[in-house]
């Protein structure tokens, strides 16, 4: 076989048309480059499709998620409570507003944060009263890979501690949770249109809230603290520039036409690769708890413990097969390892996916023969 004239297949490619590239020009022969109309044009389609009051676009889900915790003013003393096993923005934007993330181990089933591991976080925050000198005050899961978090014991027990709940969902435009669309659950919800996201604006995020003044917040904070028309343009806040460019919006408005297909397409993809990798036996699929529906950002599953992660990689790249680890285990990275928090618990299941997991191409241009191919090649290999 001649390995250089097949296809690459990457993990992810957006899907653009003629929709994205006029839309794209139509916004620079307009000369308005910055947040206008399109802006709050995709602002109302996203919250119809999230099923939210407003949407406030901003320029990346790390944007979404800082300016959410600005808005709840996370500070110093703070903690807040996320996922171990995440992308690093999670943990960052905490830390960057003098706040502490208290890592919580994952379920090796979901990947999400494990339930009874952050209830073990709560009950020992809750009962140090501040003693460390943190007071726990804010949840914050991830949906990863677009895998929805356990919501209704995560807000049972934001609800019964007074926590604050914000739900970063930047993988899980479209997934529901018990029928239910994510980002319904937090006080504010944050999204992201990263390539590696399900609908893409280059770099682009979205915080969703059904708080009106929490808006209203979060819209003066991303355009350096003035607030919005009809109010007096004053500085009411000192804010920063997080806005979102009227070319992203063109983008967005795009994507979100073909995002009922998008969904379809992953879905059926990810349920393919699930029956062709079943004779893999080194590689574990990812599992879907009954009551939940990913909108499948990521494929990714566990390689057995004596698997070599790295040689997989190699030799899938060498046959053209683009692969990523999972996600990142947050407290082994050097400056979370070097500082820990006081009375971090071990992650030890979130240290594990860190090297154990294996994310494979899925994205809506793919086809059958595609998912034919992986499943070959995985197959071929002697683990
Ligand atoms: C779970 C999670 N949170 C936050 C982010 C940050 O989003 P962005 O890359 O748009 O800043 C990402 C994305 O990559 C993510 O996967």
């Amino acid at each position: 076989m001649n390995i250089a004239a097949l296809k690459r297949l990457k993990i992810t490619e957006p899907w653009f048309d003629e929709t994205e590239r006029k839309a794209v020009e139509e916004v620079l022969a307009s000369g308005q480059l910055i947040q206008a109309e399109r802006v709050r044009e995709f602002e109302q389609l996203f919250a119809h499709e999230t099923g939210m009051d407003h949407a406030v676009m901003v320029s990346s889900g790390t944007a979404a998620l800082h300016l959410t915790m600005l808005a709840f003013d996370i500070g110093p003393g703070d903690a807040v409570a996320v996922p171990d096993f995440t992308f690093v923005a999670t943990a960052n934007v905490v830390a960057r507003t003098g706040a502490t993330p208290i890592f919580v181990d994952v379920s090796p089933e979901t990947y999400n944060m494990d339930v009874s591991a952050l209830r073990e976080v709560v009950k020992q925050m809750v009962a140090s009263k501040g003693a460390n000198g943190l007071r726990l005050r804010m949840i914050m899961p991830v949906h990863q890979f677009g895998l929805p978090a356990e919501m209704d014991e995560i807000a049972a027990m934001a609800k019964e501690h007074d926590l604050l709940l914000v739900e970063d969902a930047a993988c899980a435009l479209g997934s529901r949770y018990r029928g239910r669309r994510v980002g319904a659950w937090g006080a504010a919800s944050c999204f992201s249109f990263h390539p590696r996201k399900v609908i893409t604006t280059g770099e682009g995020g979205a915080v969703v809230t059904n708080d009106a003044c929490l808006a209203d917040r979060l819209r003066a904070l991303r355009a350096h603290g003035f607030a919005t028309p009809p109010r007096q343009p004053e500085l009411v806040e000192r804010g920063l520039n997080y806005r979102m460019t009227e070319m992203q919006a063109a983008l967005g408005i795009g994507q979100m036409g073909k995002l009922p297909v998008i969904l379809e397409r992953r879905r059926r993809l990810a349920g393919s690769l699930t029956s062709a990798l079943a004779p893999v036996r080194w590689f574990l699929p990812p599992r879907v708890p009954a009551h939940s529906s990913p909108n499948w950002q990521s494929y990714v599953g566990i390689l057995d413990e004596c698997v070599d992660r790295s040689r997989v990689m190699q030799r899938l790249a060498d046959r053209g097969i683009e692969t990523r680890p999972g996600a990142t285990a947050i407290h082994r990275l050097k400056t979370y390892r070097e500082h820990p928090a006081q009375g971090q618990p071990a992650c030890p299941v979130s240290a594990m996916l860190d090297v154990r997991t294996l994310a494979l191409p899925l994205h809506p241009k793919m086809e059958e023969a595609d998912v034919a191919r992986i499943a070959t090649e995985l197959s071929a290999i002697r683990a």
